[in-house]
């Protein structure tokens, strides 16, 4: 009954939602605080008739209000349902099954999952001895394309923009480099204002992590005019119609607040520097990180046990069981309250 494909799919899998209790989820790099006050008001003063028609298939008034929040032209920017349909339309739109996609081995693990959709071959290169990405063994393999999220997941580690520059500048100028910035609001120094120098150069962000907006799907490319037009042709290829009515709303609410979420987020980048030290005074080695997350280990404890332990007090912290990081565990940084809490069940495990 079903296609051939379909045995070799390899879905990613999704931080857990158990529901046996209530749990502080610090497992999804969710943002703890609520969307701005202007995005209640914009879905209070929704009007339901607007349903009945198809909603704008570009979301041309968001692409305006997120150009103007990132400081590009509209036609530099794409949405679409979620960064992750961004990235699918990146494999399907930029690299073929001649030569493989490079990318570090340790990254956001949806990358591998599309490759394998798309049957785009991969070869991934191993991270520094500190987890930081080398541009020589990027460069080293002979490939069709780049891919690699900046600040790294689940490293937390960033690439300077002049290594970025480096990169760019000894790499194939016909061949896509893709950073996707998912994390960048936290501390992090974005790659947009090397576009004017680098065409193949694409950014993606998403609005689920700084903005608040996980649960509303909404993502975004920014790259050149040229580039964003081929991404639409794919797009009106796949689902003419990838943001709702409500949601375009609510993504212009989001852009018009900046200054709400640059608070909360620095609010969150504070609680990251501060919980990393308590965690390093506990003997935790925590790599340095500009994002809302921590990647953690402790010697004489693996990664799994960490996990399990604070599942024990009521929260949720991921474990990825992947070689070279199994140890490791990635913390989402949530209120001050929840990492207190949580600070509390990781010291225990120490006292063991
Ligand atoms: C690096 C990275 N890129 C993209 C995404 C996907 O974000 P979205 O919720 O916009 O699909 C995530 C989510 O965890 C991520 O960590």
């Amino acid at each position: 009954m079903f296609a051939e494909r379909i045995k070799a799919l390899n879905p990613y899998v999704p931080g857990e939602q158990p529901k046996d209790r209530v749990y502080i989820k610090l497992n999804a790099n969710e943002n703890p605080y609520p969307p701005s006050p202007r995005v209640q008001e914009a879905l209070n003063e929704f009007d339901s008739s607007i349903l009945r028609r198809y909603p704008d298939p570009d979301a041309n008034e968001l692409r305006k209000a997120f150009a103007s929040l990132v400081g590009v032209t509209p036609d530099m920017v794409y949405a679409g349902n979620g960064s992750d349909e961004i990235l699918s339309f990146i494999f399907y739109t930029f690299f073929d099954s001649k030569l493989p996609v490079v990318l570090p081995q340790h990254t956001y693990s949806f990358y591998p999952v599309y490759a394998s959709y798309y049957n785009i071959p991969l070869h991934k290169v191993p991270l520094e001895d500190d987890f930081s990405i080398s541009i020589d063994k990027l460069l080293k393999v002979e490939s069709c394309g780049i891919i690699f999220a900046n600040p790294n997941a689940p490293t937390g580690r960033f690439m300077s923009l002049a290594d970025l520059r480096e990169l760019l500048t000894k790499y194939d100028s016909d061949k896509p480099v893709v950073v996707d910035e998912a994390y960048i609001d936290f501390g992090a120094e974005t790659a947009i204002p090397l576009l004017k120098e680098f065409h193949n150069l694409i950014i993606i962000r998403t609005f689920s992590k700084s903005y608040c907006f996980a649960g509303a799907r909404l993502g975004f490319v920014i790259a050149a005019p040229d580039v964003i037009n081929t991404f639409i042709t794919v797009k009106n290829s796949f689902n003419h119609f990838p943001i709702d009515s409500i949601i375009q709303k609510l993504g212009i609410a989001t852009c018009n607040d900046y200054t709400y979420y640059q608070e909360i987020n620095a609010k969150i980048a504070k609680t990251r520097d501060w919980f990393s030290c308590e965690l390093e005074k506990l003997g935790y080695d925590v790599i340095p990180s500009k994002t809302n997350f921590v990647f953690v280990k402790k010697t004489g404890l693996s990664g799994e046990e960490i996990y399990k332990e604070v599942k024990k007090s009521g929260i949720l912290i991921r474990h990825f069981n992947h070689s070279g990081i199994e140890n490791y565990v990635r913390i989402t940084i949530g209120t001050q309250d929840e990492m207190d809490l949580l600070l509390n069940a990781m010291k225990n495990i120490s006292s063991n």
